[in-house]
């Protein structure tokens, strides 16, 4: 059935307030709880980042402290959750890998009445990367990791499971940055789905799990991954003009292009692409990058189409060694903290979300035996 011109996905249609970010708002852009994302970008910490969302204003010196040793406090995984783990295959992809995570969290650490729901979303940021990197190991090198390591940052934890050591300063910042960048983007489709349960007075661990679900898909968060799928189609600039040329003859959707909000340009393309342009030349890679530009110049000149978010995240991940297929579940990493910044807020001010539906199926009709039809 065709989408409705004037509704169809929603678009345009403001579904409720929030006190937590602005998206392409004019004279502001993208902010979240009020700073502007470059200020973010340039410099906070991902973990002060994570604390402005969910607390509502930046932390002091010694609030940071505090806030990093928790996270760090709350990074191991009880064993039930990783005997799952271990069960879930490695031909699962693992973005359902850490929506059973969730789901299997909230049937061993119940959340029970949202008095801790503070402590509950930080549980999850702090375990998620553990989660995931736990499964990846065991399921492609066969070792049981310690996911309690000392990295202060969730960035350099991540990286540090991954590849058994500690990243360089420029991969950390880079992943860090990133996290910042994906951290939280208003009413997105995932955002929204969380809301929606939560709504039910459901508690943190569905609603999150119900957000992996939504953000899973190719035309949300799932974009960051077939974008790589589609630079590594092409060696040099000139086979991707070409490649993409045909493709937009066949109508065919250009992942980690277009935005449901931004019309011109999406903010944070731009300091992914400064990171992607850094990390090419700190791994000697000459080839992803001018691929990338090339793609981003056909689309603009051929559809006025703007990379988004998730084009250059693609090759600055893939730079740092990360598996394509981690690409999306980091940005649940990151999310994390904008969905409970959002179930907390939606509680704060409930109301069932049923929206209505215009019928267009078919008129009344008369009842037929199961014997005359
Ligand atoms: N590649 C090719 N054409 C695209 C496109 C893309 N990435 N994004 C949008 N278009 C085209 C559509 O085909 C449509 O053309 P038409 O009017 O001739 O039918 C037009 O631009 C409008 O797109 P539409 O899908 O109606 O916009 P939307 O607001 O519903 O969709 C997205 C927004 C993000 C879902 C869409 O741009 C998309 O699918 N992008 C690729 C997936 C992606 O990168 N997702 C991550 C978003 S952060």
């Amino acid at each position: 059935m065709a989408a409705d011109k004037k509704t169809g996905g929603l678009a345009g249609v403001t579904a409720g307030s929030t006190h937590i970010c602005t998206v392409g708002k004019e004279g502001a852009g993208l902010t979240y709880r009020g700073y502007d994302i470059y200020d973010l970008a340039d410099n906070a910490s991902f973990e002060e980042v994570a604390y402005l969302l969910l607390h509502g204003s930046l932390p002091t010196r010694s609030e940071l402290d505090g806030y990093i040793a928790k996270i760090k406090a709350n990074r191991r995984l009880p064993a039930e959750l990783m005997t799952v783990l271990e069960m879930v295959p490695r031909s699962a992809h693992p973005m359902d890998v850490l929506r059973t995570g969730v789901s299997f969290l909230g049937n061993i650490e119940p959340e029970g009445d949202f008095e801790n729901q503070q402590d509950v979303a930080d549980r999850l940021l702090a375990c998620l990367p553990s989660m995931l990197l736990y499964w990846h190991r065991f399921h492609t090198d066969g070792v049981r990791i310690e996911t309690s390591t000392d990295d202060d940052s969730i960035a350099a934890h991540f990286l540090h499971m991954l590849h058994d050591k500690a990243p360089s300063e420029l991969h950390r910042k880079c992943l860090d940055t990133t996290l910042i960048l994906y951290a939280e983007h208003e009413f997105n489709a995932s955002t929204f789905a969380a809301r929606v349960i939560t709504g039910t007075l459901s508690d943190m661990h569905s609603a999150v799990t119900g957000a992996i679900g939504a953000l899973r898909g190719p035309l949300h968060g799932g974009a960051n991954e077939a974008a790589m799928e589609l630079i590594s189609r092409f060696d040099t600039p000139e086979d991707a003009i070409e490649g993409v040329h045909g493709m937009l003859a066949r109508k065919d959707l250009i992942m980690g292009f277009g935005h449901r909000v931004y019309t011109t340009s999406d903010p944070r393309n731009s300091v992914n692409k400064r990171m992607s342009k850094a990390l090419a030349e700190d791994v000697g890679n000459s080839t992803l990058y001018p691929v990338s530009e090339a793609i981003e110049k056909v689309m603009w000149d051929e559809k006025k189409l703007f990379a988004n978010a998730d084009f250059f995240a693609a090759s600055v991940y893939h730079f740092m060694g990360i598996p394509t297929y981690l690409f999306t579940p980091i940005f649940v990493c990151s999310r994390i903290t904008g969905w409970a910044a959002h179930v907390m807020e939606q509680r704060a001010d409930n109301k069932l979300i049923r929206p209505a539906a215009d019928y267009i199926g078919p008129g009344l009709k008369e009842w037929v035996a199961i014997e005359n039809r």
